[in-house]
């Protein structure tokens, strides 16, 4: 990274920290290509291959209508409107024919008597704990009512990833973190601004929705939240026992999320190693502190100069508090979080909710280059589970993902005192199984990935996408003579049986991200994008794709970027492969995040770090600081102002189902 760079990355690990020779998914996607290629086509023909034959397979064969110039529109495609135009400005881009509005921005009073944002920053730590949390990511929506009223009123539940220095700070107080009261001043607002918020929110008569700034549902969720542990790991175990935090308390790096069949809302810690760090140059890190990536500087948070509770050489097992998947009822207020430790300990990017045969299945990517991807299968009814008061989430067994050449795939069990997890072997107990989940995976030869982010299921056909966003380190046939995978992809699976609980899967390739004038593997009738992250499978089985290009590479010719532009979201119709671009970010965000009301005629989608440090705008207009916020975008209220992450409020003018 040079002086030039972009700050990067507090959601990007270009390295990776996974130290074995476990083979490499661009490998075998290489191969697996190689051999479909010889069959007769490209990745259409994939994607019909691993269909298995039978009516889809035919459906995607009798029609590629985005990618051999048969019309768009019509004879069925899920995908109804007209494509945007990749997009540089500083703007929010939908269709013809719908309108976008603007929801819950950082800083939103959230209670009765909350302080009003400030636009120079200047509010406090006290404040931000009273206002919605800064970069919001995955998100989900739960009607207040059944039927109609229920499309039209619902608590938006938002998480926080994390928060820029050189935007939530006032000029005056400037981004540098000292070691003393304003410096802990400085750190209690970032913790303020990250976490969960929960927020009720309503339409009104003329299709417009509101936040509703006195409901008794309301609530912050933030890095000093009290948080309670559940299943095998526990606070008072050794490795994770605190003399500054006895009682847990927080949640970080909340990236996407799940909700639950009963009601509840999942929080994914992902890069919760960037927050510690230490001045400390004696201490070094454990074999497990380095294979989670934990390091003396972090990512540049420096928090721990200011607190001694992210110091790593004060306070050690604080890190072992994250890393896990945090259960919210986003319909008590009152309600302690809890971290669900059977679901294991990685950077968890998400958890994607299934149930099969009556029993909970929980999908989680762990986004970091090189690693791995994950399930958690509950071993009895979650009906049964809750009837008994037990959590379906502490009771089930964690696999990890193998894939092999030939398009299957096997589930490999994480379970003490089996295979390699043995008492013999040093592994202890349950608890220290999960605590080092990575290093059980490891253990069992699970498949290196790029990057795996979101898992989407589809409601019907079963099939599980998952994006792997982009990666380097391997020469995979994927990625031609560049640098390996500088676009990311999207993998599709099928369970055997489509059953989730099943221990072995078929895998393909279901769409290569990119631009095909870098990379003749792109088909060139696809619209470009990179970097797949956030996805969703909507009722109607469309498939929405969120892109997370990191700063580093947006708009830039010399990293292939330059025709994708801005950060985007498309829509592809899962049965013929066709992907179009729906929506256009304004200048250095990312998309993420994407619900809708029941009745799909209200969507939700999230803004993140619009007008963050971008090495492209950061060379043209300056990087933002302190005192220069909107230096790369003023984005969503223009004319010079500080840039706001936020939620929008996507509807259709004719009020029909958002895609159509
Ligand atoms: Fe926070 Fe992996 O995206
Ligand atoms: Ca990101
Ligand atoms: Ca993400
Ligand atoms: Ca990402």
């Amino acid at each position: 990274m040079t002086g030039n760079e972009a700050t990067p990355l507090r959601d990007e690990n270009p390295d990776g920290s996974n130290p074995t020779s476990n083979p490499h998914l661009g490998d075998l996607i290489g191969r697996n290509l190689s051999r479909r290629s010889l069959m007769g086509g490209a990745l259409a023909a994939a994607a019909a291959t691993f269909l298995g034959g039978g009516a889809l397979a035919a459906r995607a064969g009798a029609a590629q209508p985005g990618r051999s110039g048969t019309p768009r529109d019509g004879d069925g495609s899920l995908l109804g409107f007209t494509e945007v135009p990749a997009s540089d400005l500083d703007a929010l881009v939908v269709p013809t024919g719908y309108a976008a509005s603007i929801l819950i921005p950082w800083g939103t009073p959230l209670f009765r008597n909350a302080p009003a944002f400030q636009e120079d920053a200047s509010n406090t730590a006290s404040d931000q704990e009273q206002q919605v949390g800064f970069n919001h990511d995955g998100m989900h929506f739960f009607p207040l009512s059944k039927g109609h009223e229920g499309n039209r009123r619902g608590l938006l539940v938002v998480n926080h990833e994390y928060t820029d220095a050189s935007q939530i700070y006032s000029a005056a107080a400037g981004a540098t973190i000292t070691p003393d009261a304003a410096g802990r001043e400085k750190v209690a607002k970032a913790l303020a601004g990250h976490g969960v918020t929960v927020v009720e929110i309503e339409m009104g008569r003329d299709g417009g929705w509101e936040h509703k700034a006195d409901s008794r549902y309301n609530r912050r969720v933030t890095g000093t939240t009290p948080m309670r542990f559940s299943g095998p790991v526990r606070p008072d175990h050794p490795l994770l026992r605190s003399a500054i935090t006895p009682d847990p308390r927080g949640t970080l790096n909340n990236c996407a999320h799940g909700f639950t069949p009963w009601g509840t809302y999942l929080a994914c810690e992902e890069n919760w190693n960037g927050y510690f760090g230490t001045a400390d140059t004696n201490w070094t890190p454990t074999a497990l502190e380095s294979r989670y990536g934990v390091t003396r500087g972090g990512f540049g948070y420096n928090w721990h100069v200011a607190e001694p509770r992210f110091d790593l050489a004060v306070n050690r097992n604080e890190v072992n508090h994250f890393g896990w998947i945090v259960e919210i009822d986003p319909f008590d207020a009152r309600s302690a979080p809890v971290k669900r430790t059977a679901l294991g300990r990685i950077k968890h990017e998400g958890a994607t909710v299934t149930e099969s045969r009556g029993r909970v299945v929980v999908y989680s990517g762990d986004d970091e280059n090189g690693d791995y991807l994950y399930k958690f299968v509950g071993n009895r009814s979650w009906r049964r589970l809750r009837a008994r008061g037990l959590s379906p989430l502490d009771h089930g067994t964690l696999y990890v993902a193998k894939f092999a050449a030939d398009g299957t795939g096997t589930w490999l069990p994480l379970v003490h005192g089996e295979g390699p997890l043995t008492a013999a072997n040093g592994w202890i107990d349950p608890a220290d199984v999960l605590i080092r989940t990575r290093m059980a995976a490891d253990a069992v030869g699970a498949t290196r990935l790029h990057r795996p982010e979101w898992v989407a299921v589809h409601p019907r056909t079963k099939e599980v996408y998952v994006t792997l966003t982009n990666g380097t380190g391997n020469t995979s046939a994927v990625n031609g003579n560049r640098d390996p995978n500088p676009y990311g992809h999207i993998v599709r699976f099928r369970e055997d049986r489509g059953d989730h609980c099943a221990q072995s899967f078929q895998w393909d390739v279901f769409v290569l991200a990119g631009d095909s004038q870098y990379d003749p593997r792109v088909p060139a009738t696809q619209p470009v994008f990179g970097s797949p992250d956030g996805i969703w499978v909507d009722p109607d089985g469309r498939l929405w794709i969120q892109t997370d290009i990191s700063n580093s590479s947006q708009n830039r010719a010399d990293r292939g970027y330059d025709r994708i532009k801005n950060n985007a979201m498309l829509a592809a119709d899962p049965r013929t492969g066709e992907v179009r671009r729906f929506l256009t970010g304004p200048r250095g965000c990312e998309i993420t995040g994407v619900i809708t009301t029941p009745d799909q005629r209200t969507m939700f989608v999230n803004v993140q770090h619009p007008g963050e440090s971008t090495t492209f705008w950061d060379n043209q207009f300056g990087r933002p600081t302190p005192a220069n916020p909107a230096s790369v975008s003023s984005w969503p209220y223009g004319g010079g102002r500080r840039p706001r992450p936020a939620t929008v409020v996507i509807r259709k003018l004719d009020g029909g189902r958002i895609g159509t």
